[in-house]
C-alpha cells in the first residue's frame, strides 16, 4: 500500500487557511482588537495571581517578585514567536495548526493532545478554584458556606463539586449561544478584575511597610525557579488570543497585538500586585496553609485591617476566574475543531451550529465532560501538569518559527519576531530551563499523557487524517 503523506508531512499554510472557507466547517469572524487583547487578559488574571501566588512565596520568599519577572520573560519570547505564526496561519488551533504547518503531522497532534492539558485540564482546575472562592466570598460576606460534601472533591474530604460544575456548564451554554456574545461578557469581566486589582495595589500602599521586604531570598536562586515554574501558571493564557484567530475581524494586524499586548498588562498589573502583596504584610501571612485558598485578601486584612476587603477580593476572584473558564474553554473547543476538521479526531464534532454559528457539539461535550472532571480533582498537583504542558507547547512553537522562516522564506508575515534565530533560542532555553525544574512525578505523569495520545494517533488518527484520506480520495477519482 502506497500511502501518501507520511507522518512528518505537514500542510500548506494557505491550505489550512482554505479549509475555513468551507462554509459547513467555518466559523464566523466576529471578534474586535479589543475583544481579543480582553480575551487574552481575560484568560491571564485568574487563579494565579489570586491563589498560586501563595505556593510561590513558599518557595521564593519576598523574592516571589522576581519569579514574577522570571516567568513574564519567559512568556515574552515565547509570545513574540505565538505572534509571528498566529498572523501568518490565522486558522484556528494555536500550537496545533503551527506544527502542522511546520513539522508535520506526528508533532501537530501530539502538541494538540498536550493542549488538553493547558487547556481542558486547567479549566478543571481552574473551575475548583472558582468553586473554593464561592465559599470564601460567601464565608467572609455572609457567614454561610456550602457544605463540603457538594463543594469539594472526593481527595478532599468530599464527593461531588457542585460549584465547580456549575461555572464550567454555565460557561459552555454562554460559549454555545455565541462567540460575540462571550467576547461581551468576557470585556466586562475583565474591566472589573483589573480594577480589583488596582483597588488591591492603592489599598496595599497605604500600608506599606519595607521591613516587610527583608530576607528577600531565603531559598536564593533555586526558590526563584522553582517559585517561577508555579507562577508560570499566572501567565497562561495570552496563548489563548491565537485560538481566536479565525474568528478575528483583522488577524494579521490584530493578533500580534492582542498577543503581546496582553501579555504586557498582565506583566506590568503582576508585578506591582505583587510588590504591593510582599510589602503589606509579612510573607508568613501569604503562606500560612489556612489562607491558601485566597492568600492576597488574607495579606490585605492583615495588612490594613480592612476586613470588607477580603470580601471584596474574594468576589474581584470569582469574577476574574470565571473569565479565565470562558476563554480557556473557548480555546479547548476551537483546538479540537481544528483537529477534528484534519480527520485527526472524529470530524463530525467539527460541525457549526446553524443559529448560533458555533461549534456547538463539541462544545457541550467538552463542558460535560470538564464538569466530571472539575466535580473529581483537587487543583495544587495539576497546576504542574498544565504548566509543564503548556512550556512544552511554547517549545514547539518557539522552534516553528525558526523552521518556518527556512521552509517557507517568502511566505507573508504581517508580524516578524525580531532577531530570528536568537529571540526564538531564547524562548526554548527559558521554558526548558522552568519545565526541568518541575518534579519527576509531573514529568511521569505528562510522558504517560503523550503516550496515549501517541496510542490514538496510530490508531485512529493516522488512518482517519484528511491529509490522508483527501489524497486518497483524489488519486480514487483520478483512476
Ligand atoms: N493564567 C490563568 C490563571 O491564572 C490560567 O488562572
Amino acid at each position: 500500500m502506497n500511502l501518501p503523506g507520511g507522518i512528518w508531512s505537514t500542510r500548506d499554510a494557505s491550505d489550512l487557511v482554505s479549509d475555513t472557507e468551507d462554509s459547513e466547517h467555518s466559523l464566523q469572524r466576529s471578534i474586535s482588537s479589543v475583544g481579543l487583547t480582553a480575551m487574552g487578559v481575560g484568560a491571564i488574571i485568574g487563579t494565579g495571581i489570586f491563589v498560586v501566588i501563595g505556593e510561590g512565596a513558599k518557595a521564593a520568599g519576598p523574592a516571589v517578585i522576581l519569579a514574577f519577572v522570571l516567568a513574564a520573560v519567559t512568556c515574552l519570547f515565547s509570545a513574540l514567536s505565538y505572534a509571528e505564526l498566529a498572523a501568518a496561519v490565522p486558522v484556528s488551533g494555536s500550537a496545533y495548526t503551527y506544527s502542522y504547518a511546520t513539522m508535520g503531522e506526528l508533532v501537530a497532534f501530539i502538541i494538540g493532545w498536550d493542549l488538553i492539558l493547558e487547556y481542558g485540564v486547567s479549566v478543571a482546575a481552574v473551575a475548583v478554584g472558582w468553586g473554593g472562592n464561592v465559599n470564601a466570598f460567601l464565608d467572609s460576606a455572609f457567614g454561610v458556606r456550602i457544605p463540603d460534601a457538594i463543594s469539594t472533591s472526593p481527595e478532599d474530604g468530599g464527593v461531588f463539586n457542585l460549584p465547580a460544575v456549575f461555572i464550567v456548564m454555565a460557561i459552555t451554554f454562554l460559549l454555545i449561544r455565541g462567540t460575540r456574545e462571550s467576547a461581551k461578557a468576557n470585556l466586562i469581566m475583565v474591566g472589573i478584575k483589573i480594577a480589583i486589582l488596582v483597588f488591591f495595589i492603592i489599598a496595599a500602599l497605604t500600608s506599606f511597610d519595607p521591613n516587610n521586604f527583608q530576607d528577600f531570598s531565603p531559598h536564593g536562586t533555586s526558590g526563584i525557579t522553582t517559585a517561577a515554574g508555579l507562577i508560570f501558571f499566572a501567565y497562561i493564557g495570552f496563548d489563548a488570543v491565537a485560538t481566536g484567530s479565525e474568528e478575528s475581524n483583522n488577524p494579521g494586524k490584530d493578533l500580534p497585538k492582542a498577543i503581546v499586548g496582553s501579555l504586557v498588562i498582565s506583566t506590568l498589573l503582576y508585578i506591582l500586585v505583587a510588590v504591593a502583596a510582599v510589602g503589606v504584610a509579612p510573607i508568613s501571612t501569604m503562606t500560612d496553609s489556612k489562607n491558601s485558598d485566597a492568600p492576597l485578601s488574607a495579606a490585605l486584612e492583615a495588612g490594613t485591617g480592612l476586613s470588607w476587603a477580603s470580601a471584596l477580593l474574594s468576589l474581584g476572584a470569582l469574577i476574574a476566574i470565571t473569565s479565565v473558564v470562558l476563554v480557556i474553554l473557548y480555546g479547548q473547543t476551537r483546538i479540537f475543531f481544528a483537529m477534528c476538521r484534519d480527520g485527526l479526531l472524529p470530524r463530525s464534532f467539527a460541525v457549526i451550529h446553524p443559529r448560533y454559528g458555533t461549534p456547538a457539539r463539541l462544545t457541550l461535550s467538552f463542558g460535560i465532560l470538564i464538569s466530571i472532571l472539575a466535580a473529581l480533582v483537587p487543583l495544587s498537583e495539576i497546576v504542574k501538569l498544565v504548566n509543564i504542558g503548556t512550556l512544552f507547547a511554547f517549545v514547539l512553537v518557539n522552534i516553528g518559527v525558526i523552521i518556518l522562516r527556512r521552509t517557507k522564506p517568502d511566505m507573508e508575515r504581517p508580524f516578524r519576531t525580531p532577531f530570528v534565530p536568537v529571540f526564538p533560542i531564547i524562548g526554548v532555553l527559558l521554558c526548558l530551563y522552568l519545565m526541568t525544574d518541575l518534579p519527576g512525578t509531573t514529568w511521569i505523569r505528562f510522558v504517560v499523557w503523550l503516550v496515549v495520545g501517541l496510542l490514538i494517533y496510530v490508531f485512529y488518527s493516522y488512518g482517519h487524517s484528511r491529509l490522508r484520506t483527501r489524497d486518497r480520495d483524489q488519486s480514487g477519482t483520478a483512476a
